[in-house]
């Protein structure tokens, strides 16, 4: 069978793309359903874009390359097209936007997409072997217990990254880009829950604050929460994707000010408290008591010098933890690093070396923070793609 274009996956961007590609258009998943990331994302209601997404939200080896088609598909253009699919949005924090119904209702819209725009998509579709000619692209497809063998001008990879494997992440993309010359960067997980080997923070479970966590490249002013392996949350989940094995963290648990002021104003209205019963005051109980223990911070208020308390408050401000490590692609929402930019044109995704072979998503070397970033350049990307084709 003959196609215009194969695209490979069926999550965000490669649907999206479909719905820009012209001529004969097949995609494929080897899921039993497509966009299974969309459908658990944003706790169901799917963040699928950010208002403020720019360059500047992204790790890249090649900072400039996701400019050109952030710039050419914008949170406003998706925001048209969800509009005219009818399907109602809310902003829910620092330019965050979620459905009010159902993510599946994103999954829907970019079915719908696909079918206005003729392309044909097989699900439970497994890619056994594939190849160039110097013109064309051979793809043999198992499907439906037989094989079948497709060719395309153009061949579209867009089968994410390499998290979550239980969902189907595979890292064919790395494969096949590979195979034609590409060159992969290293990849790891990212936006992901960090651990500590010694469990310290297993009492503290469920405990949770606004924090900023910094490192010397990055800085992130979010909810952070203790886990029974370690510290996730929103600051968290954002400052993995620059940290790396036995680097530390700062973690600053008094983001607004820092407590001095406070603590030495509580020292003269109320120097009779304990030190710990104060904490507690400015932090979640079980946290003050943990830091209470692990700092040995024992006395009354009156007893403390301005030294002492001036310590403290820095303490809080800068706690240095170093994570063992992370939770891995079991739990990454994303993968970090992918398919060298170097390789592809930044205007239309397509191979450098190779006319015809494209690569979008989360596949590529562009990795968004967390907040529909990710989203936003899947969708993009796709546009850029699909529109070039
Ligand atoms: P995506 O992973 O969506 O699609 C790849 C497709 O390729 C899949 O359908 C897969 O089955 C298929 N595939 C893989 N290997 C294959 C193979 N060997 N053969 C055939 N098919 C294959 N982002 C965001 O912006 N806002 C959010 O709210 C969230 N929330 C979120 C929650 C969770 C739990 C996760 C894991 C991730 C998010 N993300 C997110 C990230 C976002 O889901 C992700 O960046 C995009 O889905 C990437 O889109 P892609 O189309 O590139 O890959």
């Amino acid at each position: 069978m003959r196609y215009d274009t194969v695209i490979l996956g069926a999550g965000a961007a490669g649907m999206m793309c479909a719905a820009f590609t012209g001529g004969r258009t097949l995609v494929i998943d080897h899921a039993r359903n497509p966009g299974e990331k969309i459908r658990i994302s944003g706790g169901g209601r799917c963040n699928f874009t950010n208002l403020h997404a720019g360059p500047a939200n992204f790790l890249s080896q090649n900072a400039h390359f996701a400019k050109s088609a952030l710039a050419r598909y914008t949170p406003r253009d998706f925001l048209g097209l969800i509009a005219r699919h009818g399907i109602a949005w809310h902003e829910k924090t620092l330019g965050q936007l979620f459905c009010d119904g159902k993510a599946t209702q994103i999954v829907e819209m970019l079915r719908a997409e696909m079918a206005r725009a003729g392309a044909e998509l097989w699900l439970s579709t497994a890619l056994a072997d594939f190849s160039h000619d110097g013109a064309a692209f051979t793809l043999a497809l198992d499907r439906e217990g037989g094989r079948e063998t497709v060719t395309a001008a153009n061949l579209v990879l867009a089968t994410g990254g390499k998290s979550i494997p239980k969902m189907g992440a595979t890292g064919l993309a790395y494969d096949i880009a590979r195979r034609f010359g590409l060159a992969v960067t290293e990849t790891r997980p990212a936006l992901v829950p960090l651990t500590f080997s010694d469990n310290r923070f297993a009492a503290l479970s469920g405990v949770s604050l606004p924090a900023r966590l910094s490192n010397d490249r990055a800085s992130f002013d979010e909810a952070l929460l203790f886990t029974h392996r370690g510290l996730s949350g929103p600051s968290v989940l954002q400052i993995s994707s620059y940290w790396r094995e036995g680097e530390s963290l700062s973690v600053n648990l008094t983001p607004t000010a820092p407590l001095f002021d406070a603590l030495r104003a509580a020292r003269q209205s109320s120097g009779r408290h304990e030190l710990k019963t104060e904490l507690a005051r400015h932090l979640p109980a079980r946290l003050a008591e943990h830091l209470a223990t692990e700092w040995n911070l024992q006395g009354r208020l009156a007893d403390q010098s301005d030294t002492a308390l001036r310590a403290l408050s820095d303490r809080l401000a800068s706690w240095s933890l170093t994570p063992s490590g992370s939770e891995g692609y079991r739990t990454a929402e994303v993968t970090l690093g992918g398919i060298d930019t170097a390789g592809l044109n930044s205007s239309t995704m397509e191979a450098k070396k190779l006319t015809g072979l494209y690569a979008i998503g989360e596949a590529v070397d562009v990795t968004g923070w967390l907040g529909g970033y990710n989203f936003q350049w899947a969708w993009a990307s796709a546009h850029a793609a699909g529109t070039a084709i």
